[in-house]
């Protein structure tokens, strides 16, 4: 969204507040299709606390964590592209009559001012023309409007430059899930409605796409961090126990009756506040709409029998999210079986890694 230079491979970094994820591709195009490859991968859990509410507050660890997952994996691509997410990006569809560009980009300046909840002077405003309208007679432009915050792009690039790294663009963090998702499972792409659930540590992105045009977009104050900190609170352990609880390892003294009761509780609040977004879809529009199918990702997707829970409560197919379900890998170079096991981790980062090798 928000950079100069489409034409680099970059790498997709997404530095989440409980993980940072690096994904680099390589891509060919074969006929019409272009085929991708993973050429590097790294993760590396963050210090609690590195990084509060969408702010790097402890810069030095995020800087140190950046560098490390690029000697551990030997990356050697310096231009890098970062997903953004949380309530300093907005996030707008707006609908403007067919026009010229330069008239279209004084319209936006005048929707952004309209329409996001900041200062104009404070954000930077991008946009994107959706495919045309499926209803011909309509002469009408469907516009993604996106506003980020400066103070959060200027926290964010100025840990990229004390890593000495080059940050080439700014993406956000659904948008880079709808690229995941179009690479990945392009036979239902175009076809159906689907719901991504990006559930990390501290924000649980949404994105709705109606076949292949994005539709609803949320961060939520969700994620598993919440779910520790409640276990940890009603439990009377700490962080690191309740951590380890999430995870399904056993603690010491921790009956899985009362561990099962708190947990329940927690997913039961996520499934509502889904439910919440869900319906604010559904209802929206004058024509029928429906969910037809969940993929969830993130840190917290790996919590066991989720998808068997938003099943039953939603009734609508719940699958992990696979990033590189169509993308390859060398098995000799990368752990396939450590791959599988993180692949829900890598939704955000592979996403920003596709965008930036379309040329
Ligand atoms: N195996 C697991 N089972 C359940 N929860 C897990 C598991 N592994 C990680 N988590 C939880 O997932 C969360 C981290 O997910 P992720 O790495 O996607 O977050 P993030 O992108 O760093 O955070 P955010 O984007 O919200 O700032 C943590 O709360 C962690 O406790
Ligand atoms: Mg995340």
């Amino acid at each position: 969204m928000f950079g100069f230079n489409r034409e680099k491979e970059l790498l997709g970094l997404d530095i989440g507040s409980y993980s940072i994820k690096a994904v680099e591709l390589k891509s060919k195009k074969k006929e019409i299709e272009e085929l991708y490859e993973v050429k590097k991968i790294g993760y590396e859990l963050l210090p609690h606390d590195a990084i509060v509410e969408g702010t790097i507050i402890d810069s030095a660890a995020v800087v140190e964590t950046i560098k490390m997952i690029f000697d551990e994996n030997k990356i050697s691509n310096k231009n890098i592209t970062i997903g953004i997410s949380g309530n300093a990006v907005i996030i707008k569809k707006i609908s403007l009559p067919s026009m010229e560009t330069e008239e279209l980009a004084e319209s936006i300046i005048w929707e952004a001012k309209h329409n996001i909840p900041y200062p104009y002077e404070e954000t930077n405003v991008d946009y994107a023309i959706l495919k045309p309208s499926q209803y011909p007679e309509e002469t009408n432009l469907d516009i993604l409007l996106v506003a980020a915050k400066k103070d959060k792009i200027a926290n964010y690039s100025s840990a990229i430059n004390q890593a000495r790294k080059n940050l080439e663009v700014i993406d956000v963090d659904v948008f880079a899930l709808q690229n995941a998702l179009e690479v990945n499972y392009p036979e239902i792409f175009n076809e159906k409605t689907i719901a991504i659930i990006n559930l990390g540590a501290n924000i649980t992105n949404v994105i709705i796409i109606e076949k292949g045009i994005p539709q609803l977009f949320r961060d939520l104050s969700l994620g598993g961090s919440f779910f520790t900190e409640n276990m940890s609170k009603d439990l009377g352990i700490s962080f690191d126990d309740a951590e380890k609880l999430l995870k399904g390892l056993p603690v010491k003294d921790i009956e899985p009756e009362r561990f099962q009761t708190i947990l329940n509780m927690n997913v039961q609040n996520i499934i509502e506040e889904l439910e919440k977004t869900f319906s604010f879809y559904e209802a929206g529009e004058k024509k029928e709409r429906k969910i037809e199918l969940i993929f969830l990702s993130g840190g917290l997707s790996k919590l066991k029998d989720l998808s068997s829970n938003f099943e039953q409560k939603f009734k609508i197919k719940t699958d992990i999210f696979n990033p590189f379900r169509r993308i390859y890998f060398d098995e000799r170079k990368f752990d396939s079986i450590y791959l599988e096991e993180m692949a829900a981790l890598f939704g955000v980062a592979t996403g920003l890694a596709i965008r930036k090798v379309e040329k």
